[in-house]
């Protein structure tokens, strides 16, 4: 067999084919209307990006209790919420045999302090300072309402493939409540939830099993995992290694590889070695010793800037897939100039106000991307020279001053 490239297809343990190698990573949309329900701009986001040539497209973020919002504007499928325009959300996705999936996450203590009086996490420990300013003490969850959130994943799958989608994504990536349960040090449970590894990746592996259960086998079923978190003490590589084992063996269908949380935001890219940025991928180390021991498809996101680069990664076989996130949401067509076999480079570049200051106050990474999604949903096209000051300015128009609150990027 041939190297792979960005342009043949994948098939996934449960016989699903992805077209090509290249999978949008999920970007949080903050569209959704009131009621938490989606609505046209989805549609129109992700009809542009379906025509883009990406093989797979993963949603942003989307919640399975209302109670629990990362972020203005969340869209939340949960039992009373009826959302008829998942269905067209699902159909525009699927154009040009697109697979589109949902992203399900809980945030867990990473909910900020306007969208909740007392978040919930394993264990009632805060976040570190300074974000405890931005986020209350969560209280600890009781083993009823543990099992209660694991039930609640699985409802949404349901709803999502009733609905159309193709597949979901847990989202046990960037600190929230699955990568909570797995850190030693958000998750110090002295019952079946907490202590061993075996008993920190319970609630992710119920939850896959769960999940599994409603979906059926043919469904495809994937995670967001970090590498590590970086923090000392916390969820570490060997950590993450059993994880990836033990969901493998389960059918995981396609892990994506990530790292970071809002304690140490890695994920963006921010705080990363310059050596680490010139090998494009952020985690391509870890994403190499985590292929010695899973055959299960490895998505590799954060960091893939070129065609070259994301070739390299794929022909020497570290990951299946290639995720990216910014790229794609400053140029919808990207995939296709990649899949058109000539050496492409993405514009991604760091942003700045002009004002050290202003950049330092305001997350720049998440609003200013978070715009161009907006710019798209309305059916514009993406605008990579509108200044980040516009972008923060837009965004408190549309979503409020909590918007562009440092919480993470
Ligand atoms: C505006 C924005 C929103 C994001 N929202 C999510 C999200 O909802 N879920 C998630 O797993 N990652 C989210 N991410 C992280 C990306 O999926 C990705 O991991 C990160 O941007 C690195 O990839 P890149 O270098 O290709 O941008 C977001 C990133 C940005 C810039």
């Amino acid at each position: 067999m041939g190297k792979i490239n960005i342009s043949d297809s994948l098939i996934l343990p449960c016989g699903a084919t992805i077209k090509n190698r290249i999978g949008k990573s999920a970007m949080s949309e903050n569209m959704g209307s009131k009621g938490f329900v989606s609505n046209d701009f989805f549609q129109t986001l992700y009809e542009r990006w379906a025509d883009g040539g990406t093989g797979l497209l993963i949603t942003g973020n989307v919640m399975v209790d209302q109670r629990a919002l990362g972020e203005a504007r969340n869209v939340v499928i949960e039992k009373g919420i009826s959302d008829p325009s998942l269905k067209s959300w699902a159909e525009v996705g699927k154009k040009n045999h697109t697979q589109i999936w949902v992203q399900l996450n809980h945030p867990g203590k990473q909910s900020p302090k306007f969208l909740s009086k007392v978040p919930v996490a394993p264990s009632a420990i805060p976040l570190k300072k300074p974000l405890s300013r931005v986020f209350n003490t969560p209280r600890a969850l009781s083993d009823l309402e543990i099992i209660e959130i694991i039930e609640r994943f699985a409802y949404a799958a349901k709803v999502c493939k009733e609905s159309g989608f193709t597949g979901v994504q847990i989202h046990g990536a960037h600190g929230y409540l699955v990568s909570q349960f797995l850190s030693p040090t958000h998750n110090q449970r002295t019952d079946k939830w907490g202590g061993s590894i075996e008993n920190r990746m319970r609630f992710v592996s119920e939850i896959y099993q769960s999940i599994r259960r409603e979906v059926g086998a043919q469904f495809p079923i994937s995670i967001k995992l970090n590498s590590a978190d970086f923090q000392k003490g916390g969820f570490s590589k060997e950590d993450s290694m059993k994880v990836v084992q033990h969901l493998s063996e389960l059918g995981m269908d396609l892990i994506e590889i990530s790292g970071g949380t809002y304690e140490t935001p890695v994920m963006t890219g921010t705080k990363v070695k310059e050596s680490t940025k010139a090998r494009e991928a952020y985690f391509m180390d870890y994403c190499e010793e985590v292929r010695k021991i899973v055959k299960t498809p490895l998505m590799l996101t954060g960091g893939f800037r070129s065609s070259q680069g994301m070739n390299e990664a794929l022909s020497s076989g570290v990951c299946d897939m290639v995720g990216i996130a910014r790229s794609l949401a400053i140029n919808p067509d990207f995939s296709n100039e990649l899949l058109s076999g000539k050496d492409v480079k993405s514009l991604v570049k760091p942003l700045s106000t002009g004002f050290p200051f202003l950049d330092r106050t305001f997350p720049l990474e998440i609003v200013w991307y978070t715009d161009q999604l907006h710019l798209m949903g309305k059916g514009q096209d993406p605008n990579i020279k509108r200044s980040p000051l516009r972008s923060v300015l837009s965004m408190i128009l549309e979503l409020g001053m909590s918007a562009v609150k440092k919480v993470r990027g």
